[in-house]
């Protein structure tokens, strides 16, 4: 996990801080106002009630932060293999 920056499907979150820190605060979207009953308006992202603010310390965000970073192996070079002439 660690080694595959930037984050998220367009890679604007340089570090995984970024990443807990967005789920931290409660999965915020940014709501463009202008588009606010328009035919655009069904693009604006909802977010789930269920997503919550976690409330979590500096160092549970670093706890957590650490956990990740157990998840992750090292990177190796494949080789091509010998292939049958
Ligand atoms: C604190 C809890 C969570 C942590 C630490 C976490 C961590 C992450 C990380 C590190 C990524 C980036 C993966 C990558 O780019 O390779 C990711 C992506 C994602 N997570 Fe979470 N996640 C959490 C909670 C959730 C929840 C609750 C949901 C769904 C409700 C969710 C849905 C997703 C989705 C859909 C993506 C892909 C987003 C994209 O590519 O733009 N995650 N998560």
């Amino acid at each position: 996990m660690v080694n595959t920056r930037p984050w998220m499907h367009h890679g604007h979150f340089p570090t995984l801080l970024d990443v807990v820190e967005l789920y931290n605060l409660g999965n915020p979207s940014p709501v463009q106002k202008k588009y606010l009953g328009t035919p655009r308006d069904s693009l604006i992202p909802k977010v789930d009630p269920i997503l919550k603010k976690l409330n979590l310390s500096k160092e549970e965000m670093s706890d957590l932060l650490a956990f990740i970073e157990t998840l992750s192996t090292p990177t190796r070079r494949i080789m091509a293999p010998d292939l049958p002439k």
